[in-house]
């Protein structure tokens, strides 16, 4: 994985210059709703947007949430500038997509608002976290390619993410677009995997971590069984088919050998790690960034996390359904 973590790196940067040379921005005005205007910016093909007119701290239309669930449909991941939200604001906000998860990991979760999950290095003492504390080792794993609860058997429809405290270097986040990537892959290629599935495992996250997994305490979960998903999902909404890729949960393919299985899901994770299906995020305050798990994973870039505030707040939206081929 730091193999991967460094070609990532090294494509990103040479990409970054691209993008924004050739950065395509329009605006498109939508039909009022009832209360607000709200205006949709494409940022990356197809991918990615930012929603202007909104004030997520105020209540909103029905109108409103109709329009960010069609926009979210159209952009996996939406952004939403200037939103100095409080928690019970975020959790009021994300319950309009559904009902909440609790994150499996007991440290993370806020202890007044157990639907916040604290993406964060510093503790709720407000405190940066000892490198060699299982909180920050769990939390490092982030760094790796993953989709939000994809160990669970209903994993997360969406997160909302809220960027309280950003370091002025680093910490950017990357979105995978996982429709783009099934799509370029050749039609054979997608035939054969399209009928294969994967372990996935809480557990085998923390073992993604060397620091964790050779300490006695890995840090208090949760306990969750392993479950089983299909390689290749089909969004519930629009029907896309895309991969289902989270590295840091996937144990193996079911219908594979171990070292076979282990082979192709490699090559398809490098394959999604490509700069043409990557959205990479540079955080302000107060951004509020959602998107949309079913079809996209991400990953956040290291950053100086012993000498830098990092303060992210989560909430997670439940899924509809299991995911199916
Ligand atoms: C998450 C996560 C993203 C970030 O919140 O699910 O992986 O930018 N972190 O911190
Ligand atoms: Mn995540």
């Amino acid at each position: 994985s730091d193999l991967l973590r460094f070609l990532c790196l090294f494509s990103f940067s040479k990409f970054f210059y691209l993008v924004r040379a050739s950065a395509w921005r329009f605006k498109v005005n939508t039909l009022a709703s009832q209360d607000t205007e709200l205006s949709i910016t494409p940022r990356f093909c197809g991918f990615s947007a930012t929603i202007e007119g909104l004030n997520l701290s105020a209540s909103l239309s029905s109108q409103s949430i109709q329009q960010i669930q069609n926009y979210w449909l159209d952009y996996p991941v939406l952004v939403i500038t200037k939103q100095n939200i409080s928690d019970l604001d975020q959790v009021k906000f994300a319950k309009n997509f559904g009902n909440l998860e609790i994150h499996p990991s007991v440290a993370h979760r806020s202890t007044k608002t157990p639907e916040i999950y604290r993406v964060s290095n510093v503790d709720e003492n407000n405190q940066i976290m000892e490198a060699k504390s299982t909180a920050w080792q769990y939390l490092e794993l982030t760094w790796l390619w993953h989709t939000d609860s994809s160990f669970r058997e209903i994993p997360s429809l969406g997160s909302i993410l809220h960027g309280i405290e950003i370091p002025p270097t680093g910490g950017d986040t990357l979105f995978a677009d996982m429709t783009k990537a099934f799509d370029a892959l050749p039609k054979p290629e997608q035939e054969r995997i399209s009928t294969l599935n994967v372990f996935h495992s809480h557990d085998y996250i923390v073992s993604q971590s060397k620091a964790l997994s050779s300490r006695e305490n890995k840090g208090q979960y949760e306990s969750l069984p392993r479950v089983k998903h299909p390689l290749v999902r089909r969004h519930p909404v629009t029907k896309k088919q895309s991969l289902f890729l989270s590295p840091h949960t996937m144990e193996s393919i079911v219908e594979l050998k171990e070292q076979e299985g282990r082979v192709l899901l490699d090559d398809l994770i490098h394959h999604a790690t490509q700069h043409q299906f990557v959205y990479r995020h540079k955080w302000k305050v107060d951004d509020v960034l959602m998107w949309d798990n079913r079809c996209t994973r991400h990953a956040v870039l290291p950053y100086d996390s012993i000498n830098h505030r990092r303060v992210m707040h989560r909430t997670t939206v439940i899924g509809d359904s299991v995911p199916k081929a």
